[in-house]
């Protein structure tokens, strides 16, 4: 049920929109264009308000989601209401912990809300392919357990962008549950709390079930700035203080972008809405990072942002955001034969072949928007016709992608569209790394 909304915030609700529109899709039409299959597009599902349970009291660990820190460590986040200790006590067994790690606790302000005690703590080193029982601020009447990533190839992903937080949203995740995977990615937009911060505490609780069980790692879109001119200057706010990632671990100064490696896999997470110019220091750090990538080590490199930089659909053409940063970067992920490139922020699904500076180009990366996952907003619908050549399947269902990386040469990409609720395979597709194609050699 939806909470009740209270007259300060029916004011920032009317902020939200003014200031979010950038994501609106105002051009929903009665019939999709460019769709590949017969399948009746349904209508958004209304938002849907997590609360707490009555039976918590102020110290009950809540909104537990797990995140990867270097190779062999997790960092354990969860907040709760009223003051308790930021230790995370865990084990191989359950309710046998044998180690213990106290960590740090922070809370933010905005406007008239102040979030809870934001607890974290990073545990390890850990067994990679292991279960982990674990408790968070020593409250025994909620355990938890996680499963490590694999050392090495194979690994399975989820990626899943614009989540929010509808009844499409529980569908796709009800479906990312039952998929066996390693780790989830996320390229931006998360919450769709909108200045409305209680949005986000319910987002953390509608995702704790899977986040607390698989590393969930994440990058931000434009519905994380949350900044207001004068009465909130500040930008990702909430982002910033409930989601860090591990980027002082990869060089980055900022928790808008950072790498990670994982069992063979290179992964960088940038930042479409904080400076990209040659000038600034998220370029001179991607440069600096493609710079160490040991192909070898990691024979695939995957790139998440948010804003796409190949684009079909008519929703969110010509933004800077898509348009300048591939400019100013898309050389660079070139050069270092990046393997395929993510995007969310268009919600839809769209797959592109290899494509290099608007041309299909066996060297480059593999493009593909996966902003589908369940938004209030609903789905972009609209597309250029006809497709461009570059753009191999484009559809405006919501669902999700998983990316298997086999081995160091190949990896099986399958998209998976929410078919009412059922869980249908709408598109895949077998990539070769580029790392081993001859062709590609730098
Ligand atoms: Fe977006």
């Amino acid at each position: 049920m939806r909470a009740p909304m209270r007259p300060h915030l029916a004011l920032l609700a009317l902020m939200a929109a003014a200031f979010a529109g950038a994501c609106f899709d105002l051009t929903r039409a009665a019939a999709a264009a460019g769709g590949t299959s017969t399948y009746v597009r349904p209508e958004p599902r209304p938002a849907v308000f997590i609360h707490d349970s009555n039976d918590e009291d102020s110290a009950s660990p809540q909104q537990v989601h797990v995140s990867l820190v270097g190779q062999d460590r997790m960092r354990i986040s969860w907040i709760t209401k009223g003051s308790a200790p930021p230790t995370v006590d865990f084990g191989k067994s359950p309710g046998a912990y044998q180690s213990s790690v106290t960590g740090n606790t922070t809370s933010y302000k905005y406007l008239l809300y102040k979030s809870g005690e934001i607890h974290e703590a990073v545990i390890g080193p850990l067994e990679p392919n292991t279960v982990y029982f674990y408790r968070c601020s020593s409250n025994s009447a909620r355990e938890f357990n996680f499963k490590t990533p694999p050392a090495q190839l194979p690994i399975k992903f989820v990626v899943i962008g614009d989540l929010g937080q509808t009844g499409w949203t529980k569908t796709t995740l009800e479906h990312i549950g039952q998929s066996d995977y390693d780790v989830l990615l996320l390229p931006g937009d998360l919450s769709y709390a909108d200045f409305i911060q209680p949005w986000w505490d319910s987002y953390g609780r509608l995702v704790e079930p899977l986040a607390s069980q698989r590393p969930w790692m994440v990058t931000q879109g434009n519905h994380e700035i949350e900044k207001i001119p004068i009465i909130h200057p500040r930008s990702f706010t909430a982002y910033n203080a409930r989601w860090r990632m591990p980027f002082e671990e990869s060089g980055s100064d900022s928790n808008l972008y950072y790498s990670f490696d994982i069992a063979g896999v290179h992964i960088i997470m940038l930042g479409s809405y904080t400076d990209f110019d040659q000038n600034s220091a998220q370029y001179k750090w991607l440069q600096a990072d493609l710079g160490k990538v040991d192909r070898t080590r990691t024979p695939w490199i995957v790139v998440l942002i948010h804003a796409p930089w190949y684009n079909s659909n008519t929703a969110h053409q010509g933004e800077k955001e898509s348009v300048e940063m591939k400019a100013t970067m898309e050389g660079l992920l070139y050069q270092a034969r990046v393997d395929v490139v993510f995007a969310g922020h268009v919600h839809a699904y769209e797959r592109f072949t290899r494509v290099y500076n608007e041309s299909a180009n066996d060297c480059s990366p593999v493009h593909v928007t996966i902003g589908d996952g369940g938004n209030r907003e609903g789905l972009a619908e609209r597309y250029n016709d006809p497709a461009p050549p570059i753009s191999l399947f484009r559809e405006a269902s919501f669902g999700h992608g998983r990316l298997e990386v086999v081995n160091s040469t190949h990896a099986l990409w399958t998209w998976h569209r929410n078919d009412d609720d059922q869980n249908v395979v709408g598109d895949s597709a077998w990539w070769t790394s580029l790392s081993s194609n001859p062709a590609c050699k730098v």
